[in-house]
């Protein structure tokens, strides 16, 4: 199975900051084989990355789509014109979009079925907030997202990517340590009818990556933060199991 890292810019870098980021990246990676990465710019700075990673080892991804293929959806963007700008991968379902912009499974749904009829890879991610933890619900939740998410394409999730990502580990400092995060990516295989590449995610950084890495379960990360500098992202693309 394929490793992947993946670095989610969010709501950061503008054009210009995203053109040098990339370069500066492209350089501190040099030539990586065994790993794919990917790098997911804010929308506006999708055509500014796509001309510089064209034919290097940095695939193209973006943050979100809407489901619909066009329309009257203001404000929204659609898969296939991400796809024509060089986009191969998109996250659905960040927990700052369930959580703060409160978009429902169902949606997700929706767009992670589009995806797979465009032929885009998904990123779809799940994971439990502090209380659902500290409540014991964080296998409930997870089935819950999973099975609404995936509802009438559980056999079609080999072609997506599954990232585990507690809510309360993102953006916060604090990081499941690798053996909580192997446990629920195991117990996230379990409830999969066809095996997937599954990442972690939440405040991956250089300091923990590689004994992220060395669990078994564990297939790559999703990092927020620590992809916004060229070389503290290159030290977690080059981790040593
Ligand atoms: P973080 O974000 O690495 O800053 O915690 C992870 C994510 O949101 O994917």
């Amino acid at each position: 199975m394929e490793t992947i890292i993946a670095g989610n810019w969010k709501m950061n870098m503008d054009p210009g900051e995203s053109r040098t980021l990339v370069q500066e990246l492209l350089q501190a990676v040099g030539a990586v084989k065994d790993r794919t990465i990917i790098v997911f710019p804010a929308f506006t700075s999708l055509p500014h990355v796509a001309e510089i990673v064209h034919n290097s080892v940095i695939k193209l991804g973006a943050q979100n789509m809407h489901w619909e293929r066009s329309g009257a959806f203001t404000g929204e963007v659609s898969g296939l014109f991400l796809k024509q700008l060089g986009c191969e991968y998109v996250i659905i379902g960040h927990s700052e979009r369930r959580h703060v912009l409160k978009e429902p499974d169902d949606w997700l749904n929706r767009k992670l079925k589009t995806a797979l009829d465009i032929g885009l890879i998904s990123i779809f991610c799940v994971g439990e907030t502090q209380d659902e933890r500290e409540s014991g619900r964080t296998e409930e939740v997870i089935t819950r997202q999973l099975d609404l998410g995936l509802k009438g394409i559980e056999s079609e999730v080999h072609k997506m990517i599954i990232a585990y990502e507690p809510v309360w580990a993102i953006g916060t400092g604090k990081t499941a340590t690798p053996d909580m995060a192997a446990q629920v990516h195991g117990f996230i295989r379990s409830q999969l009818t066809k095996p997937a590449t599954i990442l972690y995610g939440g405040s991956v950084k250089p300091e923990n990556i590689d004994a992220i890495m060395k669990e078994e379960e564990i297939q790559g990360v999703l990092v927020g933060g620590a992809s916004l500098k060229p070389d503290t992202f290159a030290r977690i693309v080059k981790f040593t199991k």
